[in-house]
């Protein structure tokens, strides 16, 4: 629950803004203390990769036990690094929402705890909105309205971004996340977890134009994704139709990996890069904003700049080290809920949604 509570704001109001920012949604335990929304101080990522491995996948019990150990040491960790004390920190603020519950519930219960027995304001954080603020955190010059997709594990959505606060979505994945997708290729081709970056690598040798793995648009106008077919076509490439044969990519030879990888890869990117050109023309973007696990990927990070480049306008992208799950963008963009007054109460819930 969010409300208005200036008296919360300006209590020990001093210049320099520092926020403490937790992160749980998925599989990163993450804290971070930012100045002012722009300044890092510190940085902590604990990622739980190795413990969802050999599931292909994120595990949401496992992942919230991880989150239990590490959460008081990556807080603990992170305040070290900045060379604070808890007096020096101007506010708690956390992702509730969008995310696993039973991961979001032991960031929301830190921060809970310790907004409450430090005595200082909490803000709940859409996670989504976070990644966006990764993009713009840096930016100089930023001009509105943006066209911005936020593509992740969990996520494949665009808005049109005006400020930080109130983005307005466009369209989403009305199936799988791109990044999801990506997972779950890597899987059928034997690469490992997470799929997103071992099949930028297997693709690095590969040939984009080897397969022809189909590109999903939907309605003409459509600003919803689908990537379930995708993967349904590299499974079948891979098995066969009937999905009786055993899974080719056992016995397939590394430069057919290579090219299933950069094929897939290619389609995905494709479809990512002309939905937001669609979104950017409706709305007539000055700009366009990427963030999310998806946007540390090369090939898509160059046809993005292509595309910008050629309809002239300025591409905003979240470095590759804030585009998976962190605390920083979480940090950042409690400033501008700070500044704002929007302060949580400890009713604060953690949502799947949102
Ligand atoms: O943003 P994120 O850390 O978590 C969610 O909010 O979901 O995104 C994780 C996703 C995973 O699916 C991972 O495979 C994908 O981002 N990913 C990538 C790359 N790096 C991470 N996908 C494609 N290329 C990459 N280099
Ligand atoms: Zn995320």
């Amino acid at each position: 629950m969010e409300k208005e509570n200036i008296q919360a704001a300006s209590n020990g109001r001093r210049d320099t803004i520092r926020i403490l920012g937790i992160e749980t949604s998925c599989d990163e335990t993450a804290a971070s203390i930012i100045a002012d929304g722009k300044v890092v101080l510190s940085s902590v990522v604990a990622s739980q990769a190795k413990l969802h491995e050999k599931y292909g996948g994120v595990v949401p019990e496992i992942a919230s036990r991880a989150h239990i150990e590490k959460i008081y040491p990556v807080i603990s960790e992170t305040i070290e690094q900045a060379n604070l004390t808890k007096d020096d920190i101007d506010a708690i603020a956390v992702a509730n929402q969008p995310g696993l519950t039973i991961a979001l519930i032991v960031g929301v219960t830190a921060a809970k705890t310790l907004s409450f027995a430090w005595n200082k304001p909490l803000i709940g954080i859409n996670h989504i909105h976070a990644h966006m603020q990764s993009a713009i955190m840096d930016a100089e010059d930023f001009e509105a309205p943006a066209a911005a997709l936020i593509v992740s594990g969990g996520h494949t959505s665009l808005y049109n971004y005006q400020s930080p606060l109130k983005p307005e979505l466009l369209g989403s994945t009305i199936d799988d996340a791109a990044g999801e997708a990506f997972d779950k290729v890597a899987m059928i081709l034997g690469l490992p977890y997470p799929g997103g970056p071992s099949i930028e690598k297997a693709s690095k040798d590969g040939d984009p134009k080897a397969r022809n793995f189909p590109r999903t648009m939907l309605d003409k106008d459509s600003l919803d994704f689908s990537f379930s077919g995708i993967k349904t076509a590299v499974l079948y490439h891979c098995q066969g139709q009937n999905m009786k044969g055993h899974n080719k990519a056992a016995s397939m030879s590394k430069q057919e990996i290579a090219d299933i990888a950069a094929s897939f890869q290619k389609a995905v990117v494709d479809v990512l890069v002309k939905k937001t050109q669609r979104a950017a023309d409706r709305i007539e973007a000055k700009s366009v904003l990427i963030g999310g696990g998806v946007g540390a990927n090369t090939v898509l990070r160059n046809a993005m700049q292509d595309m910008c480049d050629a309809s002239g306008r300025k591409l905003l992208i979240a470095p590759k080290r804030y585009c998976t799950d962190n605390a920083v963008m979480v940090a950042s963009l409690a400033y501008h809920k700070f500044k704002e007054g929007l302060f949580a109460d400890l009713s604060l819930e953690s949502k799947a949604t949102g």
